[in-house]
């Protein structure tokens, strides 16, 4: 065997996740769900939302604020009831632009500049003679005291604008709103990006009883049957991407060394969007240093710049299947500085990118088993699990091999199935809103 492929052999093995560690990674994960239930120390939040399921009767015209890291998004949702629903008007803008240039997501950035940036999102899309009730979806980990309100814990996704931590999201909002005139804007409820997907999905199939984000950031919320704050059903934000009983590589090591906040986040650093690209580059990086990779035409340095593969299309290398790999020869070329790759570079990168995206995939089924358990210890109900986000809507077989993970590692008849559910966090917020005022 050429010294290649004996490294990508000992890297399969690093990178494939046994149906036995499904099983570890799972019981771990409920465990860690009853410590955070419990008060006692979890890498798991457990963040109380104040909601129960939609009762899918939920009917009016609501503003809903979606943020979540990269764009700011507004939507004028009418709900009609039973999952059906229509968006009248959309407004957006990404949050930092270079050619424009500004920035607020960066440490120069304060809550001031962003808060306003938001309003003024909002300012464009409603008339000044109505009020309009709105719910806000902010991806984040939120300490909810209410509904309505909720302070900051810390930023993850490596946002880092100065002045939010700690600080009540709603009350940001409204002193916003008010600098721009817009006091006719209501904020009603806040909810995270996971909850929203799963009233979503709630709103039309009442077996959604999960919600999760396999995006930029990864995360999960369930609906817990017995909430300790409350002793009534509640759905729960997991905050699931700080889980951290994990099998890391040394790969995983180095990223999380290099990240904004080392130790933090470590599932989400293994599974979503945001780190992926930047795996696969690791990964090619060591394997170049080596001489194993692109070792015979010329390269660039710019194979060592991190997250040089950020939003690059990793999906791209998995969906090549031409005998001569030509698309992954251009990726290679144009985002990785390896010029006249090899076919045996192609082939190693197209397989790096697999162990990578297969390891996500599977280790997300696995917190999901976690969560079935707890929620359904013997499995005798069926269970709708509802995901959002460009990794399991755009990733060749991604979605698949959770539903494959799910159905090995599940022992029941019951029916268990992920369904994607597209402006989750959209159209969730505008449900919580009906919630809150109807
Ligand atoms: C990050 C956030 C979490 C959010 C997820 C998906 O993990 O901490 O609140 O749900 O990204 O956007």
């Amino acid at each position: 065997m050429s010294n290649l492929l004996t490294t990508l052999h000992k890297l399969a093995l690093q990178l494939t996740i046994t149906p036995e560690q499904i099983g570890i990674i799972a019981n771990k994960f409920q465990q860690a769900m009853q410590n955070g239930l419990a008060g006692q120390p979890s890498s798991l939040k457990m963040l109380p939302s104040y909601l129960n399921k939609p009762s899918r009767k939920e009917t009016g015209t609501f503003l809903a604020l979606d943020f979540g890291g990269t764009n700011v998004r507004v939507l004028l949702t009418e709900l009609l009831g039973e999952g059906q629903f229509t968006v009248h008007a959309r407004a957006g803008k990404p949050l930092k632009n270079d050619i424009e240039h500004y920035n607020h997501i960066s440490k120069q950035s304060t809550a001031n500049h962003l808060f306003d940036f938001i309003a003024q999102q909002i300012a464009t899309l409603i008339k000044p003679d109505r009020i309009y009730p709105l719910g806000h979806t902010f991806s984040f980990p939120i300490h909810q005291i209410g509904l309505n309100a909720g302070a900051l814990i810390h930023w993850t996704k490596e946002i880092e604008t100065t002045g939010v931590v700690g600080k009540d999201i709603t009350a940001l909002l409204k002193a916003a709103l008010v600098k721009q005139g817009l006091e006719h804007v209501v904020p009603q409820a806040i909810i995270n990006d996971t909850v929203g997907t799963l009233l979503t999905s709630a709103y039309g199939n009442p077996f959604t009883d999960i919600g999760s984000i396999c995006g930029t950031g990864h995360n999960t919320a369930y609906l817990e049957p017995c909430a300790p704050w409350t002793k009534e059903p509640m759905i729960i934000n997991i905050e699931s991407g700080n889980f951290d009983q994990l099998p890391f590589t040394a790969y995983d090591t180095l990223l999380d060394k290099q990240s904004e906040k080392p130790g933090e986040q470590r599932l989400e650093k293994m599974v979503s969007g945001h780190y992926i690209g930047e795996l696969v580059r690791i990964i090619a990086c060591s394997l170049f240093e080596d001489g194993l990779l692109a070792s015979s035409g010329p390269t660039r340095e710019i194979l060592k710049t991190p997250y040089l593969l950020h939003g690059a299309p990793i999906s791209l290398l998995l969906e090549d299947d031409s005998e001569e790999s030509n698309a992954i020869a251009c990726f290679l070329n144009d985002n990785l500085g390896i010029l006249n790759s090899t076919i045996e570079d192609r082939q190693a990168l197209k397989n790096i990118a697999t162990l990578v995206t297969t390891r996500s995939a599977r280790l997300v089924a696995a917190t999901y088993i976690g969560i079935l358990h707890h929620i359904d210890p013997n499995l005798t109900q069926n269970h709708t699990i509802a995901i959002d986000g460009s990794l399991y809507e755009k990733t060749p077989g991604y979605a698949d091999t959770i539903q494959m993970t799910l159905d090995e590692g599940l022992a029941t008849t019951s029916e268990v199935t992920t369904t994607l559910t597209k402006d989750g966090s959209g159209i969730g917020a505008a449900i919580a809103t009906a919630i809150a005022v109807l």
